[in-house]
């Protein structure tokens, strides 16, 4: 076999899953979420080690000018009348941005910038988001599958969860079966 010939990694387009390759996975639990529902209670009582989300990278360069590849599995759930999501970041170095496209499920991707408009994107099957720099992201869950995302962010960028402490402008929460967007001031 042709030496200069690599076999790169591979991912399943419909679930996500990474094939032939080293992946990272981290996974965030209910107990690791405190305080970042609207319902504290109502976390407090689902199982501590009920998985929320995971996350599952590729073990790739961290140099200067790399991209990170990874992909996040979001469950279905509720936090009382709140879709399950992730905790939802900026950037440690807020100018860089990200691309994340959905893969399977439907959801919403919450984005805000620092002034703290709120706007949402659909997130589906196909669906492309372009994140741009100084705006926080989150994805939330409100199908009845697993929402799954391929993101894809320069290795520099690092995560600011500090900076959300008092949330995002905006919850989304199921009321009378529909999908209804809250405004939190
Ligand atoms: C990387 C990125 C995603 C998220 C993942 C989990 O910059 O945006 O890989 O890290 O969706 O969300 P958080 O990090 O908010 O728990
Ligand atoms: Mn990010």
């Amino acid at each position: 076999m042709n030496p200069l010939l690599i076999k790169p990694p591979v991912m399943d387009w419909l679930t996500g899953a990474f094939a032939h390759t080293s992946a990272l996975k981290k996974s965030t639990t209910a107990a690791d979420l405190a305080n970042v529902f609207s319902d504290e209670h109502a976390r407090q009582r689902l199982d501590p080690n009920l998985i929320i989300y995971s996350v599952e990278m590729l073990d790739s360069s961290r140099d200067d000018g790399a991209l990170f590849t990874g992909v996040t599995h979001l469950n279905p759930g509720k936090v009382g009348d709140e879709f399950f999501m992730t905790r939802g970041h900026y950037h440690a170095r807020r100018e860089q941005g990200e691309v994340y496209f959905g893969l399977r499920g439907s959801g919403l991707l919450l984005l805000q910038d620092e002034d703290g408009n709120a706007r949402l994107e659909t997130v589906m099957p196909g669906s492309i988001h372009i994140i741009s720099g100084y705006t926080a992201h989150r994805l939330i869950n409100t199908g009845n599958d697993i929402l799954s995302a391929l993101a894809v962010w320069p290795a520099v960028a690092g995560h600011n969860y500090a900076a959300l402490q008092h949330g995002f402008a905006l919850s989304v929460k199921e009321r009378d079966r529909q999908v209804q967007v809250v405004s939190n001031d």
